[in-house]
């Protein structure tokens, strides 16, 4: 096992321990959160209600005998554990490398707690050098992305965000919208852009989670790390 995989399921075993019988748990999504949906199943806790942030988190549950639910089942959710693909000052967050950012704000904002998890290259003093993900509807994509590139310049970041491909073509979210994804480097101001991108009709979701995450729980090589915002 990688060391960032070993990071990962430190981190993901801590916050199984986080859970207690009878809880509704929001599941995340990517390789991270994997490490947690396998520790809590392996807890076999009594009662517990769980929603998941994507079909193929749902699929991992299910095949662990997780019992699943949805958000239009449970009014709110007691605590979501999740990754992220960068961790910044005050716990601000990208999120969205495994194209599930906008089931995972959804329940993320229903929850009463969220707890992220990662491995330590994932904490940066500023966000960005991951490029942030932009869910945006189908239909005209391409002009919603000139929109979001106009927005971008405004922000002094000078890369086209990158329509995502896979081996099978263009990815489509669970969703089915698609992805862009636009090189930042720095985030200087990270509210602002967040602002900014969701006032463009087209755009679903960005992959910014600003001011949602309570705790973060970090895989490093002496064990795990608490931080909070
Ligand atoms: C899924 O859309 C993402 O938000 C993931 O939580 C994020 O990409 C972290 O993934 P890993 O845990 O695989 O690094």
């Amino acid at each position: 096992m990688s060391v960032s995989d070993l990071q990962k399921r430190l981190a993901g075993e801590a916050a199984a321990l986080r859970v207690e019988p009878g809880m509704v748990v929001g599941l995340g999504t990517g390789s991270t959160a994997a490490w947690f949906v396998k520790a809590l199943a392996a807890r076999g806790l009594t009662d517990l209600r769980c929603v998941p942030t994507s079909e193929k988190t749902a699929d991992l549950a299910r095949e662990l005998g997780l019992p699943l639910t949805t958000l239009e089942d449970v009014s709110r959710i007691d605590l979501t554990v999740d990754g992220a693909d960068e961790v910044g000052p005050g716990l601000a967050l990208i999120k969205g490398g495994g194209a599930a950012l906008l089931r995972e704000k959804l329940v993320w904002e229903a929850s009463d707690r969220c707890l992220v998890i990662a491995d330590a290259a994932k904490v940066v003093p500023v966000l960005g050098a991951f490029p942030l993900p932009i869910e945006v509807v189908a239909f005209g994509h391409k002009a919603t992305a000139n929109r979001i590139m106009d927005v971008l310049i405004d922000h002094e970041i000078a890369m086209p965000a990158r329509l995502r491909q896979a081996d099978r073509g263009v990815v489509r979210t669970d969703g089915g919208n698609v992805i862009y994804d636009a090189k930042c480097q720095a985030i200087h101001d990270p509210v602002r852009l967040a602002d900014d991108l969701k006032l463009i009709t087209g755009v679903v979701e960005h992959g910014l989670f600003l001011d949602l995450a309570d705790e973060a729980i970090i895989g490093g090589a002496d064990g795990v790390e608490l931080l909070t915002p």
